[in-house]
């Protein structure tokens, strides 16, 4: 008896040997167990009147038996999964995130293209959501700004190299008196001003590599419609009430300030004027009547998200918010709309139009506008993974932030990561001192990978850091061109490798006893988990100098084994140790290029473009050494090129 159906593109076939009963009781046994689609199409055909008339007839066209029929249908079952999978990546790779593997992927051709996204697709992913804070438009890009967005650039790329579906916002801050102070300074029109400035930090972003999903600007109409929703929904919620307002407003800062803040100034006519502590502009005068939110209600509800102190990292700033959360003073109901005569470069509130909504809370919600908030599709990503700021607006991304969420029913950020300052001379960059640094310029001297490099090498998120010339030359010229850029070159030479080879690891391992060789294979073995360990805890220049300990233990054995000797000589067992050499060496810099991609992903593309390495093998499961996969290839592979030069030394001479 052999059943055949054709339907949802399967055929189904029985084994005429065996009797109706064993043959449903066996099917129906297998096809639960694979797939309970196919038990209906099974009684389906039960009932088609022509089931035993050409059931015979079919049985004998066909040879196959239903397990092996239920294997085929396995393996449909899981081709079909498997494209859904792929195409649910592909769209929201479209819609919302450009991961570094899917942003390369539309450039390979279609067979490259289809094992990147098989290899991607193999492993679960998670969505996260990371964003930088948006830049007010007043001034031009410094290097602070700058840094805050490779920081998240960088922690964005390391997500997506652990197969996440990544969104990385970043964008402008359009509103505001500042602005529309600055607008006017220029001889402009508030509009155009903001348009020439948001594009110089979109050219930043691109410059650098800010490999960003969306670059909101807050004048975006999808923005304002976005606001007004919010704004209306903290009023149907009763957080909004109509005070008089009083007290010391700090236009540079957007906030009115309490007299803890302010200090005292004497200026050379002899008048006391008061200015802001932390950012020394005055401050003025101001009564208004306006919105108010009732920050005091959450004051439980921030100390409970604050328990974790994952929240708010490192620990120096989780402990700043944790006593500033205490304070009454801090807490204080504070007031989020502005007369529009004062401020009329704004959002206006949706039921009174003699106000704009306050810059901060017109900014803060950036982050749900870039996610497509209120439509559902922003949960996808919601409550945002990491959440960049510096530490001068800490107290809007750890207070107001959080509270505004709680009080919309919506849940607050995972984890806030604070970063200090970039300093000039130790002294804090400021346009009247005129030591502001513009990455731009800076670029120029340093190239923007090697700007990349530095900035998260020599940084540290609890003290400010000091911007210097001479110590970027030498960090640069040190680590990329010398420690790393020369190991490169000293395997993959004419001398040493005139056939442009990479000779397999896997072969080769073993071969090397000396002392160094023992210490490098233990260093590329842990690298990976160290630097993993490093990046999940925002240790980025910890993860740098793990590689150059690794990169100087690849050139200390190198240096032990001589491999531009060995090539001179003709014994079997030299030329098997100069392979062992180079291999060793080359899979130390295919792991190093790998680990070091999220901090300068130019760089790292490039050598491991050299280095043959397919794009979907540069995830970050691929920075275990080769050697220990399963899957071993015992084949020696051709460089791409004759030579790399990974990072061209900078001279002296150009700097003068
Ligand atoms: O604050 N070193 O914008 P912004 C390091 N629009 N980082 C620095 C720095 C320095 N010297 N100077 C500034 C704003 N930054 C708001 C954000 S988010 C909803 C609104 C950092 O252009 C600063 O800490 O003044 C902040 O994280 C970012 O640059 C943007 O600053
Ligand atoms: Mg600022």
């Amino acid at each position: 008896m052999a059943i055949f159906l054709r339907r949802s593109k399967f055929k189904l076939y029985l084994d005429p040997r065996k009797t109706n009963s064993a043959i449903t009781f066996t099917l129906k046994r297998l096809i639960m167990s694979s797939c309970s689609r196919f038990e209906k199409i099974f009684d389906d055909l039960q009932t088609n009147p022509y089931f035993k008339k050409y059931a015979n007839k079919i049985s004998k066209l066909q040879q196959t038996n239903p397990v092996e029929f239920l294997q085929r249908i396995e393996e449909k079952e899981r081709i079909i999964k498997k494209k859904k999978v792929i195409s649910r990546c592909l769209k929201s790779t479209r819609n919302l995130q450009l991961s570094w593997n899917y942003s390369q992927l539309w450039k390979l051709k279609t067979i490259e293209k289809i094992s990147a996204v098989k290899a991607y697709s193999q492993l679960a992913s998670e969505y996260k959501y990371i964003t930088t804070p948006i830049f007010y438009v007043n001034a031009d890009p410094h290097i602070g700004h700058l840094y805050t967005a490779v920081l998240a650039d960088s922690i964005a790329r390391f997500n997506s190299m652990q197969n996440h579906i990544v969104a990385l916002n970043t964008g402008t801050d359009e509103h505001g008196i500042k602005v529309q102070d600055a607008a006017k300074y220029c001889n402009l029109a508030t509009n155009q001003y903001c348009n020439k400035m948001s594009k110089i930090f979109k050219k930043m972003c691109e410059t650098f590599n800010i490999n960003y999903t969306n670059f909101i600007r807050t004048t975006d109409p999808c923005h304002y419609d976005t606001v007004q929703y919010f704004w209306r929904l903290l009023e149907e919620r009763n957080h909004i009430y109509k005070g008089k307002y009083s007290g010391w407003y700090c236009v540079s800062e957007e906030a009115f300030l309490s007299s803890e803040d302010l200090i005292e100034k004497v200026l050379p006519s002899g008048n006391v004027i008061k200015v802001s502590i932390e950012s020394g502009h005055t401050v003025e005068w101001t009564e208004e009547e306006n919105y108010k939110f009732q920050l005091s209600k959450f004051q439980n509800d921030l100390k409970y998200w604050l328990k974790d102190e994952k929240v708010v990292q490192p620990r120096t700033f989780h402990r700043i918010l944790s006593q500033w959360i205490d304070d009454e003073i801090v807490l204080k109901d504070f007031s989020i709309s502005r007369p529009i005569n004062r401020v009329s470069w704004g959002i206006p509130t949706p039921n009174d139009k003699n106000q704009t909504i306050y810059v901060w809370l017109d900014a803060l919600i950036n982050y749900l506008t870039s996610l497509g908030y209120p439509n559902e599709k922003f949960k996808k990503f919601w409550p945002p993974t990491v959440q960049v700021i510096g530490k001068d607006i800490l107290k809007f991304h750890g207070i107001y932030w959080p509270a505004f969420l709680i009080a919309a029913g919506l849940e607050p950020p995972r984890t806030l990561l604070c970063h200090s300052h970039w300093t000039i001379d130790h002294m804090k960059m400021s346009k009247s001192i005129g030591n502001v640094i513009s990455p731009f310029v800076a670029a120029k001297d340093f190239t923007p990978e090697g700007l990349r490099y530095f900035l998260l090498r020599n940084s540290n998120l609890q003290k400010d850091c000091n911007y210097s010339a001479e110590v970027i030359l030498n960090v640069l010229n040190s680590e990329l061109a010398d420690t790393f850029g020369n190991l490169i070159s000293r395997c993959t030479g004419k001398m040493v490798n005139p056939m442009n080879q990479i000779p397999s690891i896997e072969i080769y391992v073993n071969n090397l006893t000396s002392e160094p060789a023992m210490k490098l294979r233990n260093n590329i073995e842990s690298l990976g988990k160290i630097a993993q360990q490093y990046y999940e805890s925002f240790h980025i220049s910890y993860v740098i100098e793990a590689v150059m300990k690794t990169l100087r233990s690849a050139n200390l054995m190198v240096e032990y084994h001589k491999p531009w000797l060995l090539r001179k000589k003709t014994d079997n067992l030299d030329i098997i140790e100069l392979n062992s050499v180079i291999a060793l060496a080359l899979e130390t810099t295919r792991i190093s290029a790998i680990v070091l991609y999220p901090v300068v992903p130019d760089l790292s593309s490039n050598l491991l473009n050299f280095l043959n390495v397919p794009i979907h093998a540069r995830n970050w499961c691929n920075t275990q050494p080769k050697y220990l996969n399963s899957l071993k290839s015992a084949k020696s592979k051709p460089l791409s090129s004759e030579n790399m030069i990974l990072f061209p030394k900078i001279k002296l001479s150009t700097k003068n």
